[in-house]
């Protein structure tokens, strides 16, 4: 039976797991045959296609190009910073990451080798991905909006043997200077190489021992697709945590490449020659799953974008680049959506733009206000699909498949479960929520191909983070519930990441260093909502002993240490000065209460608060 409903591939992945996955398997080209689909006694670790080998990197080019494919498109590189575009075709792309993959071969890099990848969003930042998933080699994307401090506990992590980043980034008004931050980052780090991409107009003398991206190229050969097991790891992607330390999620190559065709197909509806273009960014797992190997897994042609959805130059940006290309699928965060609708409240820019080609625009990342939502739906006149995911599960949990008949959600939700993830809301006590009702949101384990199982370096992490809460269940740390036609609201966090921008971050990360700044006695940041953002982050800081007349230049240096130390990115801007932070007679901090008196919620003092009196101080203090 081929499954033409969500509900029916749903409850057919439920009950013949091994059914469902060998059929979607065959969407991929293997060296050699997985002789098992998943061990169905071991739900922590299903390790799904055992015995299958294949290279990602043949199945996301060269067996496009064997099929005749070669002259199509596979990138579309479009900067609006530099104001240029480019395009490669799948045999283009096909000889420059074989290239690639020749000099990380003369570079030594061999399978299982770690590469950190610290690069702007251009075409050769995409390429030494695939370059590294041709050669076995493990990348590590990591985001150019952090600080050295952030990419250094990735490379201790990541153990890398070569690093490769540009000679800057580019932002609105400013030049994001690469070279001092991954130096300053590489500091101890003997064992890692670096390659620097001198970027057209922008070349920067190297440290001694760097190569420039040609060098290295110069005498590279063409480096063929090597045969890796399906559990071979792809990548390791690292995301926040609650503690200051990223977690290292690391993806295995045979679920994640059946996972992703699965979905592009039906989740997304794409097709072979589609243009798929995801405004998100490599660094994050949007932009590995359908800015790069989704799409080229399916055949698309993939949009490369350097730029914002305003201001670079204007809120029509996406709107001017969908008819110029005949984009068929757009995805990006809210926060861009609410961004261009600030700037283009009346949507001329949408108007004065042929957006024939098209189909559906997904939204993930946050959750899609209402507003923004029925917005947004009213300009395209198309679907507007709102997708729910994190970085450990790979790919859409929770979402409207377009290339299956489905209910439409209820506005504000993020959808349906999708075939793979058994959804469910459960409260502390493991029991069902009902409709309506606010609980844990986890998922039955096992989980389904591309979701990860395990975390770098950590052989016991996975499941001490994840399993241990609700015995039998993946717990996701959101909250959410459920509504009487099956689909489920996200409400928010149950632990301390903060969603910026559709990024995630760690305010205990934040803590961390706001605590390590002078004359800071104690600290809490905490999430607070942002029409723009969605939210942000404030702190809230005691000052010590003796140091209150310094009271004035704490908020400067709290805020410079954060985007020193985290990045410009957590965009942490706020800075409260109070006497006292409410605490429980424990002496832990009531981050809720808190977060409930900036939001200007509601609060339910706890009984077991120390002194009710600095709730009322606090509160003056942060209006
Ligand atoms: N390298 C270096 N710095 C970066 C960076 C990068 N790759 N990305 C962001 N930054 C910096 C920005 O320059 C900015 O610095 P500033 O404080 O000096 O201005 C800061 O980090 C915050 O950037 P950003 O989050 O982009 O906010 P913004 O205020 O510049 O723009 C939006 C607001 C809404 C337009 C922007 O956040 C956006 O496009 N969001 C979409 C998010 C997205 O795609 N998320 C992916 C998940 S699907
Ligand atoms: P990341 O791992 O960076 O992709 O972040 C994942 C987190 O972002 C999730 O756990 C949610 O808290 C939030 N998130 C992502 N997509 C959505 C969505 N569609 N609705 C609500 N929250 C979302």
């Amino acid at each position: 039976m081929v499954p033409t409903s969500q509900q029916q591939a749903f409850d057919f992945a439920c009950t013949s797991p091994t059914e469902f996955w060998a059929s979607a398997a065959r969407a991929i080209d293997w060296i050699r045959e997985p002789s098992s689909i998943h061990d169905a006694n071991d739900p922590l670790r299903p390790n799904w296609f055992s015995g299958g080998e294949l290279n990602t990197c043949f199945n996301a080019i060269d067996r496009h190009v064997n099929d005749g494919r070669g002259d199509d498109t596979a990138l579309i590189f479009v900067s609006a910073m530099t104001g240029t575009e480019s395009s490669l075709t799948f045999a283009e792309l096909q000889t420059k990451v074989a290239k690639v993959a020749g000099a990380l071969v003369n570079s030594g890099i061999a399978e299982g080798d770690r590469v950190i990848i610290y690069m702007p969003m251009i075409v050769e930042a995409v390429i030494a991905m695939l370059a590294c998933a041709r050669i076995g080699a493990v990348h590590s994307v990591v985001f150019g909006g952090f600080a050295p401090a952030e990419l250094s506990k990735r490379i201790r992590d990541a153990a890398p043997r070569l690093l490769l980043t540009a000679s800057c980034g580019l932002e609105p008004g400013r030049v994001v200077e690469y070279l001092p931050l991954v130096e300053a980052a590489l500091e101890g780090h003997a064992q890692t190489d670096a390659v620097v991409l001198q970027r057209p107009g922008y070349e920067r003398i190297l440290p001694a021992g760097w190569s420039t991206w040609s060098e290295w190229l110069a005498n590279a050969p063409l480096a063929p697709c090597v045969a890796l097991q399906a559990s071979d790891p792809l990548y390791i992607l690292y995301t926040s945590g609650t503690t200051g330390t990223p977690k290292g999620v690391v993806r295995d190559n045979g679920g994640h490449a059946v996972a992703l065709r699965w979905s592009m197909q039906h989740v997304f509806d794409a097709k072979p020659g589609d243009v798929f273009w995801a405004a998100s960014d490599i660094g994050w797992v949007v932009g590995h799953s359908y800015i790069v190997y989704g799409p080229l897994l399916t055949g698309c042609a993939t949009v490369i974008y350097e730029g914002k959805p305003v201001g670079t130059p204007d809120a029509s940006q996406f709107w001017r680049i969908i008819e110029r290309h005949s984009v068929t699928t757009l995805f990006t965060a809210p926060t861009a959506i609410r961004a261009i609708r600030r700037d283009d409240p009346a949507g001329e820019g949408i108007a004065a733009n042929s957006l024939a080609s098209l189909r559906t625009l997904f939204l993930a990342g946050e959750r899609t206000d209402p507003n923004t939502l029925n917005w947004i739906r009213d300009q395209l006149q198309r679907p507007v699909i709102d997708n729910w995911w994190q970085t450990e599960l790979g790919w859409p949990a929770l979402a409207v498949c377009q290339g299956l008949t489905s209910p439409t959600a209820r506005v504000g939700s993020a959808g349906f479960p999708v075939p793979g993830f058994d959804v469910r809301v459960i409260d502390t006590k493991h029991r069902p929520c009902t409709s309506g009702q606010t609980g844990d949101v986890v998922i039955r384990l096992p989980l389904p191909p591309g979701a990860t199982s395990r975390l770098w370096g950590q052989p016991d992490g996975f499941v001490a983070a994840y399993c241990a809460d609700h015995p039998g269940f993946y717990n996701t740390g959101d909250t959410g519930e459920f509504s009487d036609d099956g689909s489920i609201s996200i409400m928010g966090r149950n632990d301390d990441l903060i969603n910026v921008a559709g990024h995630r971050l760690s305010t205990g990360a934040m803590e961390e260093v706001v605590a390590a700044v002078d004359g800071v006695a104690e600290c809490a940041v905490i999430a607070v909502r942002d029409m723009l953002k969605g939210e942000v982050p404030v702190a809230v800081v005691v000052p010590s002993n003796g140091q209150r007349a310094m009271a004035r230049e704490i908020p400067v240096a709290v805020v410079r240490a954060v985007r020193n130390e985290v990045g410009p990115v957590a965009a942490l801007k706020r800075v409260v000065i109070v006497e006292r932070l409410p605490k429980t007679r424990s002496g832990k901090v009531l981050r809720k209460t808190l977060r409930a008196l900036a939001n200007g919620d509601s609060i339910d003092v706890p009984a077991t608060i120390d002194d009710p009196s600095v709730i009322d101080a606090v509160a003056a203090a942060l209006h």
